[in-house]
């Protein structure tokens, strides 16, 4: 989709032509109007650049049935019910106008809903958003919203956070986004919007997708406000009945946002792979603690739309990959949020016949049924020359490409050689081996192999230093996403680097240090309260002072 509207928009100079003529015209018209001139113009000029840039998404009737709209699962929103997400006014009330702009001009993360403030002139967003509150006549009768007397928050502390965490809790935060924040709640597979349309809790760890912004400030005005439309309603009822204060609920919005990165990610090209201290094993395990200390390259992924079921809402829209090597063996450990260990029978019963029944390509013989997730890595059979690379989904029969398979109801992966999507031969694993987890809406796989392959005819074998071309393909099966059907990256470079980072080395000896240096603060400290005591207090008080 996003391709598409990157040709919308290289195509605007041509539109531009078009609109200078209609200019023209406009100031005929004008003559005919003068007695509401604004008015009028603003009117037309709004129908003008809706039907241009809006109406394929939205629908010429503002009722979100626009051709692309069956593709999303985030439907396009319909306007004639006066419904808004992201507001600066009370659950239930309709937007100001400042907030309908404001949504236009910035987009809504994680959604197909574009940001025009870079695209289209000053008067015609504000032009927009006259037509776009015509689709809900009783904007034109209802007296003007007050926003909401927003307050500001203040830093976020560990305590602050920590408090938030214990309203995540009561509040029950987590029937609908999970433990961990990332949308796997209990009641997260049967949740619908107010149009009957499957919805997915927003997965929280990942706030750059959020719809209305990721600050702590945007998230206390989406607790405030509610996100109208959608299952995710206001907790402004809370503070009025008293069962928080406003300064707890900046607490709940400081903790909500300390589940993402500091910062969105960033995408890099080349994924390093780290040589592990001398005579270590790399890990075998998914769970294994030293991938805690290993760097996590993002790596955003789209939907397969080039060929057969396309899949114009996947799952999943990012991987993490880390990798360590011994100089022999690499290591490579995949972690991605989904929200169901599929298959999973509560979301393949809930979740996936009205996932299937709502997207778009519908039919060609896809079944609700018991699906697994799966993960592909692909690697050319050979390390290419320069930036040289195979066609990358799935190779082609001049360049076939090596796959590495996993999939989450077999515990034995399989290696693969592609020559294009539908010329797949399975070999079995030979030494390839794999290990996963699915814990709190995440998978973490870890897939391990010698530098050298069994097969050195066809397959690809690792050298330091010589970075081999990457990519990935993930599949959420209680989505209905099998097949073509599921999400793809493009190509990345894995690199092996070839000595272990001085790092490596120096970690350990100053944990070693740091560690010796706290337990001899540790001591002298218990000795110092034991001579208090054994001055003023009891050593039962003592003993409850050094532990605290
Ligand atoms: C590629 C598809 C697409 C295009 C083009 C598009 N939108 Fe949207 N728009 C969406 C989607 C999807 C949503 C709903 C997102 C959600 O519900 O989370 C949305 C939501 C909205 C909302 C509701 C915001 C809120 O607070 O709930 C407004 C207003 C809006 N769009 C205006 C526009 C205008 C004006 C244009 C043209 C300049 C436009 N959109 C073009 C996909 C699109
Ligand atoms: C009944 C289910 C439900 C409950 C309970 C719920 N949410 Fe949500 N929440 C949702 C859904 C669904 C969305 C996604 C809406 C969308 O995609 O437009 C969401 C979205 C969000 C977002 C993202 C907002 C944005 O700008 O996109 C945040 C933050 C959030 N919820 C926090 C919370 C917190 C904190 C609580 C508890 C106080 C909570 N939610 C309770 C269902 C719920």
């Amino acid at each position: 989709m996003m391709r598409r509207l990157e040709a919308a928009v290289v195509a605007f100079p041509a539109g531009l032509l078009g609109r200078t003529a209609l200019a023209a015209c406009a100031g005929i018209s004008m003559l005919a109007t003068l007695a509401h001139p604004a008015r009028a113009q603003d009117g037309e000029r709004g129908k003008l650049v809706y039907e241009q840039w809006c109406s394929q998404c939205h629908g010429l009737q503002g009722d979100g049935t626009g051709p692309a709209a069956q593709r999303m699962l985030t439907r396009p929103r319909d306007f004639t019910r006066g419904l808004f997400q992201i507001r600066t006014t009370a659950g239930g009330e309709i937007p100001t106008d400042e907030d309908i702009l404001h949504v236009i001009n910035v987009g809504m993360p994680g959604t197909t809903m574009p940001a025009w403030e870079a695209l289209l002139p000053e008067g015609d967003r504000q032009a927009l958003v006259a037509y776009v509150k015509s689709f809900y006549p009783p904007f034109a009768t209802l007296p003007a919203p007050v926003p909401l007397t927003l307050s500001s928050g203040g830093r976020a502390s560990d305590d602050r956070i920590a408090e938030g965490r214990l309203f995540y809790d009561s509040i029950q935060c987590w029937q609908c986004h999970g433990q961990a924040g990332r949308g796997d709640g209990p009641g997260a597979a049967e949740l619908d919007d107010e149009w009957g349309n499957p919805i997915r809790a927003a997965d929280l760890t990942q706030s750059w997708m959020f719809n209305g912004g990721s600050t702590a400030d945007d998230i206390y005005r989406r607790l405030r406000t509610g996100l109208d439309g959608t299952p995710m309603p206001s907790f402004s009822d809370l503070l009025n009945a008293g069962f928080m204060t406003d300064d707890q609920l900046w607490s709940l919005s400081h903790y909500v946002r300390s589940l993402s990165p500091a910062d969105p990610p960033q995408v890099q090209e080349v994924i390093q792979v780290e040589r592990a201290a001398r005579f270590v094993e790399v890990p075998r395990l998914a769970s294994d603690e030293r991938w805690d200390e290993v760097e996590a390259f993002y790596v955003p992924l789209v939907g397969q739309i080039i060929t057969g079921d396309r899949a114009f809402d996947p799952a999943v829209t990012s991987v993490w990959v880390q990798g360590i090597h011994d100089g022999t063996e690499l290591a490579i450990r995949v972690t991605w949020s989904d929200r169901s260990k599929s298959p999973d029978p509560t979301w393949q019963q809930l979740w996936q016949p009205r996932v299937l029944a709502a997207l778009e390509p519908k039919g060609l013989g896809r079944e609700p049924g018991a699906r697994p997730d799966r993960l592909s890595i692909q690697f050319p059979a050979v390390i290419p020359e320069g930036m040289d690379r195979p066609y990358f989904l799935m190779g082609d029969s001049d360049t076939p490409v090596n796959l590495w398979q996993w999939r989450s109801d077999q515990t034995r992966p399989q290696r693969a050689t592609g020559r294009g999507v539908n010329d797949i031969t399975t070999t079995g694993p030979g030494i390839l081996t794999s290990d996963a987890q699915w814990v709190n809406g995440q998978w973490q796989v870890v897939f391990r192999r010698d530098f050298e392959p069994n097969n050195a005819e066809t397959e690809l074998r690792f050298e330091l230093g010589r970075p081999v071309p990457m990519a990935f393909f993930v599949w959420d099966g209680d989505s209905g996403e099998d097949g073509t059907r599921g999400a793809i990256s493009t190509w990345y470079f894995l690199n092996l680097e070839e000595e272990t980072p001085v790092s490596t080395y120096i970690a350990p000896f100053l944990a070693f240090l740091i560690t010796g240096a706290l337990g001899l603060l540790a001591i002298t400290r218990a000795r110092r309260r034991d001579r208090e005591s054994a001055i003023g207090g009891t050593p039962a008080a003592a003993t409850a002072a050094s532990t605290s």
